[in-house]
């Protein structure tokens, strides 16, 4: 379990603390934080609070989310320059929590420089940047994980573990809604914010490439997408379907997946009672005539499986930290993110089409 902290490529032997320069040991991940604005505190937060992690440093250009930095974490170095957490020889990862069109040029240089990457979704603005960072970071041998995060909530983890076990029988159709009023960006669609998580957990539990994607949907306020119905055909006839939409009064987070013996709902907002199992189906059979339909409903017990309830993002950093001293690739990494951009893409192209069919 060992880090090899003198292969960051970087020339310059400056370090970012002069004074209280961090010992490096094996087991300690140095990492700095590009992005301090809405996500970037749950990241330095969980970052900090984790076995194994030394926020080295937290950049962001704006001086106002500084002041908070600094606040928060008095200890911290922070710069408004991300050169110089790009580039600085203590530093061996670094995580990107800046807005989408940003994610391609730091990572990039991030990893040009001997870091792992920890990118926020989606991983990059197109599937060929996302393809170019795949190959750098395999030819320095870096990690690169994208924050999936949902893949870390007990929910999801529980999920999976149900549809490969067979308690849900072979899958139909998994059906996601991500609804609420806002929060508007002025750079993406509802499609490329809201959209990854829903493709990112429909990829984790399916785990099958898809054949095919259709998309609806419009914009009401400005150019971009601000509801959208995407549709995903998988081989097996299972097909996925999610709803994200920024004007929606109410919020609902909650996805269904339907399997032959059973079907599960997940309702994150949720206390308690996150995924319910129930034991209802239908059977048809065919009668002795043409038209004859021999139709069996099914209604048993309804079932509420124990789920973990540790903040996703702390149980991620964690399994982060292991990947990078093990050496190993996170479930979430650059392949993962790369075919949530693929999905998107096609997603945004299928809109501009009004639902025209895009095959994979
Ligand atoms: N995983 C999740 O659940 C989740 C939730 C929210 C946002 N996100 C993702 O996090 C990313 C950031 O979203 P946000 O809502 O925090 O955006 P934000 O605009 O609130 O914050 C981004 C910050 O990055 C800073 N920044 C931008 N470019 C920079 C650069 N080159 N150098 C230094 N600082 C720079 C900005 O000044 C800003 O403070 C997005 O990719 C978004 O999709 C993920």
């Amino acid at each position: 379990m060992s880090i090899d902290h003198s292969a960051t490529g970087v020339a310059s032997t400056e370090s970012l603390h002069t004074e209280d320069a961090v010992r490096p040991d094996p087991n300690v991940v140095r990492v700095g934080v590009i992005g301090f604005g809405y996500w970037g505190p749950n990241i330095v937060r969980n970052l900090s609070a984790v076995d194994g992690w030394h926020v080295s440093a937290v950049c962001d250009q704006r001086p106002a989310a500084l002041a908070r930095a600094r606040k928060a974490y008095p200890s911290v170095h922070v710069t408004t320059d991300a050169a110089e957490v790009l580039t600085a020889p203590d530093i061996d990862a670094v995580a990107i929590v800046t807005p989408v069109w940003t994610h391609f040029e730091l990572a990039k240089a991030a990893l040009e420089n001997g870091k792992h990457v920890f990118v926020e979704k989606p991983f990059t603005s197109t599937s060929a940047q996302a393809e170019q960072l795949i190959e750098l970071a395999e030819r320095k041998n870096l990690r690169i994980m994208v924050d999936h995060t949902f893949l870390f909530s007990g929910a999801v983890k529980k999920i999976r573990e149900l549809v490969h076990n067979g308690t849900l029988g072979p899958l139909y159709y998994f059906d996601s809604t991500r609804v609420n009023l806002g929060l508007f960006q002025h750079d993406v669609s509802v499609v490329w914010d809201l959209a990854p998580h829903d493709l990112s957990v429909m990829d984790h539990v399916i785990q099958q490439a898809p054949e095919a994607l259709v998309a609806t949907g419009g914009n009401h306020l400005n150019e971009l997408a601000d509801m959208a119905f995407i549709t995903v055909y998988f081989p097996g006839n299972i097909t996925a379907h999610i709803n994200v939409n920024w004007l929606s009064p109410v919020k609902i987070r909650t996805t269904q997946m339907r399997g032959r013996d059973k079907m599960l709902v997940w309702n994150d907002l949720e206390p308690d009672e996150k995924i319910r199992i129930y034991d209802k189906g239908v059977d048809i059979k065919s009668g002795q005539g043409l038209y004859d339909l021999l139709v069996s409903y099914r209604s048993g017990d309804v079932l509420s499986p124990k789920v973990d309830t540790t903040e996703a993002l702390r149980v991620e950093m964690s399994y982060l930290h292991e990947c990078i001293v093990k050496n190993r690739q996170p479930v979430n990494d650059g392949a993962a993110g790369l075919r949530v951009v693929r999905l998107l893409e096609a997603a945004e192209l299928s809109l501009k089409g009004r639902g025209s069919l895009v095959q994979f």
